[in-house]
């Protein structure tokens, strides 16, 4: 099939690539000229496992192209992909201007019928929206065809998006009319070999069935958190709570992770979204905003822990492993590592942070004074100098490397032992045999009342 896909983000560019590799003939198409020049010349500019590959050898194939011009790539095409973003308004709700532009130039420069698929995270009735705006350009220039719109939600997850995508749990497809429904089944066809779990349904279902998906895993995440909290007041291990619940097969144990807060594209943008839904229905969402500020708390808990066992900050060292916010990618977006790097800077601390992938975007974000005056400094080569002389360290992110780091090494780098560990990944018992103050998440730690108090104050 000739396939056309708008936007090239994490799921744009992931779905191009991962239908050229499964041979059929790919147009990315972005306004981002800059973005285009870089895949052009062979430069991923996501940090994604397994996507530089498979982007350079599809395009040297002549599968997969990259071009500004949508237009003159609508020819002969099959399928037209929209997997523009959808970022929160300030009023939470999704901001879907860029789908409809691209609708508006779908209908004025569509040569001839063919499928568009909505990929990207949009409100319920997007895609009739989308259908109606594409044939009111049609008829302005008496085209004598229809073009059906459908819904096919992404689910993949950043760090193994290329994984996920060619060996995806299931596939949903909302549609309203037989033609892309068949273009779609056949075209994921290969895809669901093993695992073929096709769910058809209607557009509206689809639409919700993401965000309705996305929401229930930040619940799980929120809920945990909060069963976290708990556990600190009453000398209870939250991970041992975890596998008791989790043992349960109607429970299961994925997304049961207490933390330092989820952060991502997603998660933060889809609660809010579906919230600010409700709420424009009348509706008030009580779980919903309830997983919100739960997660608000939780991103503050780092900070408050370190502020617990170092009494003051100004001055302090403070080492911080992972800056991502999940490991695996390079992205920031909404990462608890920054809201306490902001915490730490406002309390004149200094901060020496290493993450393997995620520093450049970091140091395009944070105002440049903080690195100039060398109050925050980045390192992503080597985990164990950022160590030298600190007060504490703070792992934010769960790189694999951090599970089992030279404890011996660490002691004598640091000025004091104590570890916040944000991602429970040390056991409580053996990081007391190395001498270690560790300060997990839920782990039945000391101060309880005055850590509850605290975050109940955030
Ligand atoms: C998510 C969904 O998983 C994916 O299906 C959707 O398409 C996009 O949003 P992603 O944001 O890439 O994917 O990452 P995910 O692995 O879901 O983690 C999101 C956040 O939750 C991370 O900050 C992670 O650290 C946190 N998390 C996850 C927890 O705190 N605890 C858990 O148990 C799991």
């Amino acid at each position: 099939m000739r396939i056309v896909v708008i936007g090239t983000g994490y799921v744009g560019l992931v779905s191009a690539a991962c239908f050229a590799e499964m041979g059929h003939h790919v147009i990315c198409v972005d306004t981002n000229a800059e973005r285009i020049a870089q895949l052009r010349a062979g430069h991923v500019p996501i940090h994604e496992p397994g996507l530089d590959g498979m982007v350079h050898n599809n395009h040297q194939q002549n599968r997969l192209h990259f071009t500004t011009e949508l237009r003159p790539s609508l020819a002969n095409v099959d399928v037209c992909f929209i997997a523009v973003g959808t970022p929160s308004c300030a009023n939470g709700a999704a901001d879907t201007q860029h789908v409809f532009q691209v609708a508006e130039e779908l209908g004025k420069y569509l040569p001839s019928s063919c499928v568009v698929v909505n990929k990207s995270t949009v409100p319920v009735g997007t895609a009739e929206r989308v259908e109606r705006c594409i044939a009111e350009q049609l008829a302005l220039r008496h085209a004598a065809f229809a073009v059906p719109v459908a819904s096919n939600p992404e689910f993949l997850r950043e760090g193994c998006a290329v994984e996920d995508f060619m060996r995806p749990d299931r596939i949903i497809i909302g549609s309203a009319d037989a033609q892309s429904a068949q273009v779609l089944q056949s075209l994921y066809a290969p895809f669901l070999r093993k695992n073929p779990r096709l769910l058809m349904m209607g557009r509206r279902e689809a639409e919700l069935s993401k965000y309705a998906a996305n929401a229930m895993l930040a619940t799980r995440i929120s809920f945990m958190n909060e069963i976290a909290s708990l556990s600190e007041c009453l000398g209870v291990d939250v991970e041992s709570v975890r596998l008791g619940i989790g043992s349960d097969s109607r429970i299961g144990y994925d997304f049961l992770y207490a933390g330092c807060g989820y952060g991502g594209s997603c998660f933060p943008k889809d609660v809010r979204a579906l919230i600010h839904t409700s709420q424009r229905h009348g509706l008030s969402s009580h779980i919903l905003q309830a997983v919100e500020e739960r997660n608000t708390i939780q991103k503050a808990g780092l900070f408050i822990k370190l502020k617990l066992q170092l009494g003051y900050l100004e001055g302090r060292r403070i080492a911080l492993w992972g800056l991502a916010f999940k490991p695996g990618t390079d992205d920031i977006r909404e990462a608890p590592a920054l809201q306490l790097l902001e915490s730490l800077m406002h309390a004149g601390a200094h901060v020496h942070a290493y993450d393997p992938v995620a520093c450049a975007n970091v140091a395009e974000y944070v105002p440049k004074q903080w690195l100039d005056s060398g109050q925050l400094t980045l390192n992503a080569a080597d985990p164990y100098h950022v160590l030298e002389r600190a007060h504490a360290l703070v792992v934010a992110t769960e790189w694999k490397p951090f599970r089992q780091p030279d404890w011996k090494r660490i002691a004598a780098c640091m000025d004091k032992h104590i570890v916040i560990d944000g991602r429970n990944i040390y056991d409580p018992l053996s990081m007391q045999q190395h001498g270690f103050v560790h300060v997990g998440v839920g782990r039945g730690i000391a101060h309880s009342s005055e850590a509850a108090a605290l975050t109940n104050a955030a």
